[in-house]
């Protein structure tokens, strides 16, 4: 009844059948937030469980509806996209990533530019693998820096782990590693990013000067790479910016520098929060890390041979399943066209989220599903759960606006943990929970405040 009233009040009658949780007068259910607002994706989780599959929740006068269903994300994402556009993080990453990213852009403009994306081109592949020589070489010699750490010495592992892949990604990237003014600037933007995506409001056009100039500086590092490049070819490098420049490109330099940057914004918060969550898992499931150390011991050294390990494959699938690094998105119902999703009337600009938390814990899929246990990963689970992103698995997304670094970040991140947790052992988060000091930062859950010592092993 006070529900009801509640909505009448707010002139939003089409969402007068939509289970939800009670809001209170004036503020909705902000309250519900308190003390969550780094982890919204568990409120989300609890109202999919308390409310079912959709349900909407009210912030102050303005209702959001809530997916926790599978055939729901998937008729938004895929098969009846069309009626749904990216609304966020739009406007606040513009000035970070530039006009020139797919991520946020829609419609026609979406089209152009994802098309024209070095990572979605023919070459990519070639690309990606020719990186497995650089990248192993620059993870073995950073993990005998770490392993010749005293052992009652730990460090943080989150910054130690962004800052190896980022180096990983220059390395993709430009063929070398950039300098620490490269990475301050590139954090120094991040962090006015990540300040935009969580204030509410309308965000202002530009950042504050200092972190435009950053921007900017960050941007010339590649400007610069493309310049020399074009000046004197590099022919048999095989980084990304020397593979595009031999297969040409439409993007013109500002651009195709401002996307080799974008790399990097992608990934380098949701992909070190990925391998510091297998890190921990494997770390606190010893007999797992055993088994993957011996799967790794037997490979023969090839790209192939490291693509096609199952017991890798199930450790990263299973440790994304669990702890996927992002958790919440959404979209919004176009401005002018009110539509239908699982045959509900929504009015047009509704705002929509969804969340992976608690359909990758679904436990009609998978059994036991708080659990570790990556050999879940059947063949037959692994073909219904493509990385790219199906209804009970989408870490990365899912439809044609999956994660446009998926391939590459995958591929990085078996890398990574094959030298990690084959011929070095990380001992990660031992004694402490996964959530000892986990932050919300760039979209992405951090598992901040984990400490780690690295070994060799015999
Ligand atoms: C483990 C690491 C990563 C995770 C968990 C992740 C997650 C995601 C997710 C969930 C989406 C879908 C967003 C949506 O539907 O609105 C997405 C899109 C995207 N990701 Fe990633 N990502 C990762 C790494 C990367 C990397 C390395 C890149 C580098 C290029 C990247 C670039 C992008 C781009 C450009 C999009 C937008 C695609 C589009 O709108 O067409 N991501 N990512």
């Amino acid at each position: 009844m006070f529900t009801t009233l509640f909505r009448l009040f707010q002139g939003q009658k089409a969402f007068d059948s939509m289970p939800g949780p009670p809001p209170f007068p004036l503020l909705g259910n902000v309250l519900d937030f308190i003390g969550k607002t780094d982890r919204p994706w568990e409120v989300f989780a609890e109202y999919g469980r308390k409310h079912g599959g959709m349900c909407v929740f009210w912030t102050f006068g303005e209702p959001a509806v809530v997916l926790n269903d599978a055939a729901l994300i998937e008729e938004l994402l895929v098969t009846r996209r069309e009626h749904f556009y990216k609304d966020s993080p739009c406007p606040e990453l513009v000035p970070v990533l530039t006009m020139s990213s797919p991520n946020i852009n829609n419609g026609e403009a979406w089209t152009k530019l994802h098309d024209i994306a070095p990572l979605v081109q023919p070459y990519a592949r070639e690309w990606m693998e020719r990186q497995r020589t650089p990248v192993l070489e620059h993870v073995r010699a950073r993990a005998r820096e770490l392993a010749a750490v005293a052992v009652d010495k730990p460090f943080m592992v989150l910054p130690e782990t962004e800052k190896l892949m980022f180096d990983c990604f220059s390395l993709g990237a430009i063929g070398r590693v950039l300098p620490q003014s490269a990475y301050d600037d590139f954090m120094r933007v991040a962090t006015y990013g990540s300040d935009r995506m969580k204030a509410s409001g309308t965000p202002s056009a530009e950042l504050p000067p200092d972190g435009r100039d950053a921007r900017e500086r960050w941007i010339d590092e590649f400007s610069f790479a493309i310049k020399n490049d074009r000046a004197k070819p590099r022919a048999n490098a095989w980084d990304l910016l020397a593979t595009v420049l031999r297969h040409g490109t439409t993007l013109d330099d500002r651009d195709l520098a401002a996307e080799l940057g974008n790399i990097f914004y992608g990934g380098d918060f949701s992909g070190p929060s990925t391998l510091v969550s297998a890190l921990w898992l494997l770390t606190q499931h010893p007999a797992e890390a055993a088994k993957l150390r011996a799967a790794l011991g037997a490979l023969d050294g090839s790209v192939a041979s490291l693509m096609a390990c199952t017991a890798l494959d199930q450790v990263l699938r299973e440790a994304m399943r669990l702890l996927p690094a992002v958790t919440l998105w959404g979209r919004r119902v176009l401005p002018d066209a009110p539509t239908t999703l699982g045959g509900r009337e929504l009015p047009a600009h509704t705002k929509i989220y969804l969340t992976s938390w608690r359909l990758h814990r679904d436990a009609t899929v998978y059994p036991d599903p708080d659990a570790f246990r990556p050999e879940r990963w059947t063949p037959e689970l692994v073909a219904k759960s493509p990385y790219a992103g199906s209804g009970y698995f989408f870490p990365l997304g899912m439809g044609p606006r999956t994660c446009l670094g998926g391939h590459y970040v995958v591929f990085l991140l078996k890398l990574m943990l094959s030298e990690l947790a084959g011929p070095f052992e990380v001992t990660c988060g031992k004694d402490q929970p996964y959530d000892a000091g986990q932050t919300f930062f760039f979209g992405t859950r951090m598992p901040a405040g984990l400490k780690a010592t690295v070994r060799s092993t015999p």
